[in-house]
């Protein structure tokens, strides 16, 4: 009795400890839009779990609007803010508010996209960007059996924003597993768009990816011959290649892929329309940088575990890279809502 006791009041006097040493303590968050589901995901958890460890929060979108951004974080840093946590628009568009923040000694942790061109940026945390590409590459590769079958298969290619470090991550993720079959002929681009610069999404937007899906499909499939993949970078360029092919397109309909198993993404999926994405759980992510801010202010040892791969141009970012994972019809319930992370009605 008396150990349990002694138990209790040691646990209870530790969460004093936490919530005492958080109190008092800012956290500015800054992240780059409320158009995006992922963003508002990412915002709300990261403003829940910080206030739950006892800190005062400052959670900012900004409309996509760069200098926005920039006035936001730099608002976050004259108002006192401790840490700061930034998801950028721009990767390299934050320079004079991450001079100010080294200046004053705050630590900034890049959150989900790298925060590049500058030594001010403390800790990266991400899921790992590459495998996201390679999941994507892998489930093409597989599902029309490369190495076996005889092809040719025509696929065209959507990829992400150029400012976001990111998109090229993904990018060559897949590129990376798909190379070796467009190079043996196996797998066609008919539209000749390769190379990473003629197949971003600027923006990331819907309805530019629409936009370019639309001309290609004009322009090398109004034959009414097929498309056999699609390969989209994340859900919100899959979901204007879907848009583009529903409206132009006579074919068989073809995998595409997709990231971040955002509501009507899902949705495609189990209508059969969209055939993967890569589940990157918000939670997961928010939960390790409200950690890491943690440890920043307690002075602790932060968590990373890749100190090589993010070069930011200036420095190599200590990062923490959380795994992602293939989600597709076959296992969506499971990982979505088993899990809590949708209702069932959600999905309707
Ligand atoms: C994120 C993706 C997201 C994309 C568009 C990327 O930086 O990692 O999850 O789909 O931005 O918002």
């Amino acid at each position: 009795m008396k150990k349990l006791l002694c138990l209790v009041l040691a646990l209870v006097m530790s969460l004093m400890c936490v919530s005492s040493l958080a109190e008092g303590k800012k956290v500015g968050v800054s992240m780059p839009t409320k158009d995006l589901q992922r963003w508002n995901q990412d915002g709300e958890n990261m403003q829940k779990l910080l206030e739950e460890a006892g800190y005062e929060v400052d959670l900012q979108f900004a409309s996509n609007d760069v200098q926005q951004q920039l006035n936001q974080v730099t608002n976050m840093i004259n108002n006192g803010c401790d840490v700061i946590v930034i998801a950028a628009i721009e990767g390299s568009s934050l320079g004079s508010a991450l001079d100010l923040a080294k200046e004053k000694g705050i630590p900034v942790i890049a959150y989900d996209r790298l925060l590049m061109e500058s030594d001010a940026v403390s800790y990266y945390a991400t899921f790992d960007n590459y495998m996201v590409g390679t999941k994507q590459g892998t489930y093409i590769k597989e599902a029309l059996d490369l190495d076996n079958a005889a092809g040719p298969f025509a696929l065209e290619i959507t990829a992400g924003d150029p400012g976001d470090n990111n998109a090229r991550y993904f990018y060559q993720g897949a590129i990376d597993v798909l190379n070796p079959y467009i190079e043996a002929g196996k797998l066609t681009i008919k539209s000749g768009q390769f190379e990473f610069s003629d197949v971003a999404t600027p923006t990331w937007k819907t309805e530019v990816a629409q936009t370019r899906a639309d001309g290609i499909l004009a322009s090398y499939y109004s034959d009414g011959s097929n498309i056999d993949a699609w390969l989209c970078s994340n859900d919100s360029t899959a979901l204007g290649v879907t848009n583009a092919l529903e409206a132009n397109y006579d074919g068989e309909w073809p995998i595409i892929t997709g990231q971040d198993c955002d509501i009507s993404n899902v949705k495609n999926m189990i209508a059969g329309k969209q055939s993967m994405s890569v589940f990157k759980d918000t939670r997961t992510l928010a939960a390790q940088v409200v950690k890491m801010v943690g440890q920043i202010l307690n002075g602790e040892t932060v968590d990373v575990n890749d100190t090589t791969t993010y070069d930011n141009n200036k420095i190599v970012v200590p990062s923490f890279l959380c795994e992602p994972v293939f989600a597709d019809v076959n296992n969506y319930a499971e990982l979505l809502l088993d899990s809590g992370y949708y209702t069932a009605d959600q999905l309707q």
